[in-house]
């Protein structure tokens, strides 16, 4: 997904644009650019690759202008290149665009266009919007976006500017996420909240089919037919420090570091041991339909749907709740059968993964109770859920999910404690039991981060590894898939999860001498079944990764010299897989800086999927 930065006020544009495009980074970085308001002329200049090849030219060669829009690129359509890097221009070259997005209709609008005469010079869906507007403009840029934007189909957040209109810009959205900063004499437009913090901490954030007309002193948002939209503007907590890397290598690091503070900021203010209560207040309307769950569907994707599945487990142990868990991809083709005793839960980080977005308005327009849990405050999951469960993991800069995934886990344990009280499935004995366990859990993270050493020597024996296998059982199964998503993501080596009762029924075929397998062994249920299955790969000559809670005696006595055991604290069962998690998460990430990869930025992703 791509980054987008506008500026107009009194700083010099391109240092603020660029400020910005490195936090926005992580949402797309095949190639970047930016255009100024020079001297009076729009300049443009663009780089392909990393947005280093920008500054670095910008450095160079400096671009002066203190209004200006930028671009780091995701690409969708197009490879990419210079020609193909936003932002995209106009036959005169006095109109850009940037864009975030797939305009869908993009290519009977571009015959349209050059049988009017239109010169197109790149393979982009986005220059169609460039040539659209210049094909309506007659003097006024809003108007002419607007007629533009309403012969447009897909998915976009856009921001457009002018020569002959300095000082404006005129932001859109439908899909993608967008957010007006509102600063003293200066406004911008972005992608994300991390671009703006440095100058702002005021927000507006644009629903779909809203248009922002922004100036130096001004930023009104209105309908895309102009019906004004009164100003919701939200003051994010994050301080800029937290966007920062902090001294870390990588910003992965760094969150994996913070997931101990993210599970307390999380649980803040939200647990009432001594009554052994859950308070989630901000659940808002969505409370008063928990009395009359009747069952949970949990929609999401990627790491977020690991976490939906540790969240079944969750729902059905503590809130004696039966619940169902969808690919936010796949929810919607399989007509699900929902009702108004159905609660759907919204799982996201960014809250702006389109497929998760699809699923969720699905189920929620056949008459579920939508609740988000989600990171990202203002995010449209949050806007249209009936309640939203914040997770206080501040902001998650790494592609790959580390602090946002534990603080789900942390969340959705919340919702099934409320739950269970509320339905009275859940005794307040029993609620203060397992809140008890879940306030040790930054603690016990502390101790486990401390392998940090034994996973980085590991990793260099695994680097050239080809494949890898883990297995985990029960609440520990979506651990397994979640360690192999980590360590495929960001190293490039295939991966694979397995229930590890499965093993048996195929995937046993794979084991050898060659092979790591990486075992997940609680304490209590499941641990002697996890024992017989590192038996029967020690059996087949394969090398086990043991990440092994409690006592290691039983598991040593199967396991040879070129083994290893990554030990993590004892914990109640449902909050195990807190603790689990971790090891994996640093397995992968020295694999993965010992394999050369770019951790924060891994090939061919991006932070947040606003396409379907
Ligand atoms: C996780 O490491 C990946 N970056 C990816 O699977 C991610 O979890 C998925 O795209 C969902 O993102 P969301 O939580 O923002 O919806």
């Amino acid at each position: 997904m791509c980054g987008i930065v506008g500026y107009v006020g009194p700083r010099e544009a391109v240092g603020v644009i660029l400020d910005g495009l490195r936090r926005l980074e992580y949402r797309g970085y095949d190639s970047a650019g930016v255009a100024v308001l020079s001297d009076g002329a729009l300049v443009r200049r663009r780089t392909e690759g990393k947005l280093q090849n920008l500054a670095a030219s910008l450095a160079q060669a400096p671009l002066a202008g203190r209004f200006g829009v930028g671009h780091t690129r995701w690409a969708t359509h197009g490879r990419p290149s210079e020609e193909n890097a936003h932002p995209h221009t106009d036959c005169s070259g006095k109109l850009v665009v940037v864009h975030n997005g797939i305009i869908e209709n993009y290519l009977p609008l571009k015959a349209r266009l050059q049988a009017q005469g239109h010169r197109f010079v790149t393979q982009t869906d986005t220059e169609v919007v460039a040539h659209l507007v210049e094909s309506l403009y007659q003097g006024s840029l809003e108007q002419a976006a607007r007629a533009a934007l309403r012969e447009l189909e897909g998915m976009y957040a856009l921001v457009l500017m002018h020569q002959d209109e300095p000082g404006l810009l005129i932001g859109a959205r439908q899909g993608p996420p967008m957010v007006v900063g509102l600063g003293q004499g200066e406004h911008f437009i972005a992608s994300d909240v991390p671009a703006l913090l440095a100058y702002t901490r005021d927000f507006v954030f644009l629903d779909d089919g809203e248009v922002a007309v922004v100036r130096e002193g001004s930023a009104t948002i209105s309908r895309l037919d102009g019906t004004p939209v009164p100003q919701r503007t939200q003051r994010i907590a994050w301080d800029p420090v937290q966007a920062e890397k902090g001294g870390y290598r990588h910003f992965m690091l760094k969150e994996i570091y913070e997931q101990p503070r993210a599970v307390r900021d999380t649980l803040l203010g939200r647990i009432g041991l001594e009554q052994g209560e859950v308070h989630v207040d901000e659940l808002g309307a969505a409370a008063e339909a928990l009395k009359r769950v009747e069952r949970v569907t949990l929609l999401a994707c990627g790491t977020s749907w690991h976490a939906a599945l540790v969240g079944k487990f969750l729902l059905e142990q503590i809130a004696r709740v039966p619940a169902e868990v969808d690919y936010g991809s796949e929810f919607r083709y399989r007509q699900p059968l929902i009702g108004p005793g159905t609660l759907a839960v919204g799982i996201s980080q960014s809250g702006e993964t389109a497929d998760t977005l699809a699923a969720f308005r699905e189920a929620v327009s056949r008459g579920a109770t939508g609740v988000a849990v989600c990171n990202v405050q203002g995010s449209m999951l949050t806007r249209e859920a009936a309640g939203t469960l914040l997770t206080h993991a501040g902001p998650e800069i790494g592609v790959a999910s580390t602090k946002a995934f534990t603080s789900q886990l942390v969340a959705l344990g919340l919702l099934a404690l409320q739950l269970g009280r509320l339905k009275g499935t859940l005794s307040a004995e029993a609620c203060r039991e397992h809140l008890l366990g879940l306030t040790r859990i930054p603690h016990l993270m502390e101790q486990v981060l401390g392998c940090e050493k034994q996973a980085e020597e590991l990793a260099r024996g695994l680097v050239h590894a080809t494949d890898f296998l883990y297995l985990g059982r029960g609440i520990h199964y979506p651990i397994a898939l979640e360690g192999a998503l980590k360590m495929k993501e960001i190293s490039y080596i295939h991966a694979e999860g397995y229930p590890a009762g499965e093993m048996k029924h195929g995937p046993i075929a794979l084991i050898d001498e060659r092979l790591p397998v990486v075992a997940l062994l609680p304490r209590g249920r499941g641990r002697d079944k996890m024992l017989s299955n590192v038996q029967e790969v020690k059996a087949r000559g394969g090398r086990v990764i043991a990440v092994n809670a409690g006592a290691d005696d039983d598991l040593r006595a199967v396991l040879e010299e070129r083994d290893a055991v990554l030990p993590v604290p004892e914990a109640e069962e449902m909050w195990s897989p807190l603790l689990m998690t971790l090891p994996l998460q640093l397995l992968a990430y020295h694999v993965a800086v010992r394999a050369g990869r770019d951790v924060d930025q891994p090939r061919n992703l991006a932070k947040s999927v606003t396409v379907e």
